[in-house]
C-alpha cells in the first residue's frame, strides 16, 4: 500500500503494479478518481497505462499488509501515520520515503521499528491520474540501529525488480542528512529566486552561500555524530548541475501556494544546530525567509 499518492508515491505504486505486484494507492480524490477511471499513466522516455488499485482512505484497504510506503509530505507524517495505524499487524513494514530530518522520530513515536529510504528518483504530478519520471536515481533504506533484515533485502529485491534500483545502507542517518544538506543548499535558494537549479550555480555569490549553507549543515551534523556518506557541498553542486532544468519542489509549492518542507530541511539544521550550539546564521535567515513567504501565501 502507498500512503500519499502524488507525484513519488504513485511513481512507486505505479512501478510495483507494473511489475505484477499487488498494490493500492491511497490519496486525494480526484486523483484516485482518475486512476479508478483510466489507470495511472506514467511517462518515461514512452507513456504507459497502468492499472493498479487506488482509494481516498486507508479505512477501505484490506488487510494483512506486507508494506506500507509512506510518501506524504514530512510535514503530514504524523496524521498519515495515525490514519494508517490499525492497518500496521506484525508483519507489516512501515517504509518512510519523505525528504527530511526527524521523520523516523515522528514515526517511532507512534509505530515500532519504521524502516526510513531516501530516494534519487524524480517525479511530478503532470495532471490528476498522470506522472512523469523526471529523473532516475538510487533508493537506499536502512533501519536507524543499522540492523539489516531479511525483509529488507526483499524489499529492495522487489523495488529493484520493477525498475527502481534500490541498496540497503547500515548507514540510514547518515544519507538521510546528507540528501537533507543537497536540499538546504538548494531548495530556499530556487524557492526565494524562482530560478532553476542549473541557474543558481551560475551565479558566483549565489553559489557562495550555497556553499556556506550547506558547511554549517556539515558543521552540525560533525558535532552530533553523523557519518555523512559523500561530501555533501560538492553533491550540492554537482545536483543543481545534474538537474539544470529543474524548478525544485520548494520553489513548486511556493508557486502553488502550498506548504513547504523548510522546518525538516534548514530548520531542521537551524534546531539541531542551536541544540548542540552550533552557529547556523544563514540555515535561520532562509528558514524565516521561507516561513514568511509561506504564511503570506500557502491556505491548507
Ligand atoms: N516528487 C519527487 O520527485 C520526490 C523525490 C524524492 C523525495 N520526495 C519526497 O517525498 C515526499 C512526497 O513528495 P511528493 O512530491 O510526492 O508530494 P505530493 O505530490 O504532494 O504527494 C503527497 C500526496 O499525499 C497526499 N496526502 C497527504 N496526506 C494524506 C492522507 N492522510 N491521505 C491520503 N493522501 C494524503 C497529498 O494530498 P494534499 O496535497 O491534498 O495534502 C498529496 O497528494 C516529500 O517528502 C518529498 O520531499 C519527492
Amino acid at each position: 500500500m502507498v500512503m500519499g499518492a502524488g507525484a513519488i508515491g504513485s511513481l512507486f505504486g505505479g512501478y510495483l503494479a507494473k511489475a505484477g505486484n499487488d498494490v493500492v494507492l491511497v490519496g486525494r480524490e480526484k486523483h484516485v478518481n482518475a486512476i479508478q477511471k483510466k489507470g495511472l499513466t506514467v511517462r518515461d522516455g514512452v507513456e504507459y497505462v497502468v492499472k493498479v488499485k487506488a482509494v481516498t482512505s486507508a479505512d477501505q484497504v484490506e488487510t494483512p499488509l506486507d508494506l506500507i510506503l509512506l510518501t506524504v509530505k514530512a510535514y503530514d507524517t504524523r496524521q498519515a501515520i495515525l490514519e494508517i495505524h490499525e492497518l500496521i499487524g506484525d508483519k507489516t513494514t512501515l517504509l518512510c520515503l519523505q525528504n527530511g530530518l526527524g521523520i523516523e522520530e515522528i514515526a517511532s513515536d507512534i509505530i515500532k521499528n519504521p524502516l526510513r529510504g531516501v530516494t534519487c528518483n524524480g517525479s511530478m504530478l503532470l495532471k490528476n491520474g498522470s506522472i512523469t519520471h523526471t529523473g532516475r536515481g538510487d533508493t537506499i533504506i536502512g533501519k536507524r540501529d543499522g540492523i539489516i533484515t531479511q525483509k529488507m533485502k526483499m524489499i529492495a529485491d522487489t523495488f529493484t525488480k520493477a525498475g527502481l534500483n534500490t541498496r540497503i545502507t547500515e548507514n540510514i542517518q547518515g544519507v538521510v542528512w546528507t540528501k537533507t544538506l543537497v536540499n538546504s543548499g538548494i531548495n530556499p535558494f530556487g524557492a526565494l529566486t524562482r530560478m532553476k537549479n542549473g541557474e543558481l550555480v551560475q551565479v558566483p555569490s549565489l553559489k557562495e552561500l550555497m556553499v556556506r549553507t550547506v558547511r554549517e549543515g556539515i558543521n552540525v551534523a560533525e558535532k552530533i555524530g553523523i557519518t555523512l556518506e559523500e561530501d555533501p557541498v560538492s553533491l550540492t553542486i554537482k545536483t543543481a548541475e545534474k538537474t539544470a532544468n529543474n524548478r525544485n519542489s520548494m520553489l513548486q509549492d511556493i508557486m502553488r501556494n502550498k506548504r513547504t518542507e523548510i522546518d525538516f530541511i534548514n530548520g531542521a539544521i537551524s534546531e539541531h544546530g542551536r541544540r548542540s550550539r552550533v552557529p547556523t546564521p544563514i540555515n535561520d535567515v532562509l528558514t524565516g525567509l521561507i516561513r514568511t513567504i509561506e504564511n503570506k501565501s500557502y491556505k491548507k
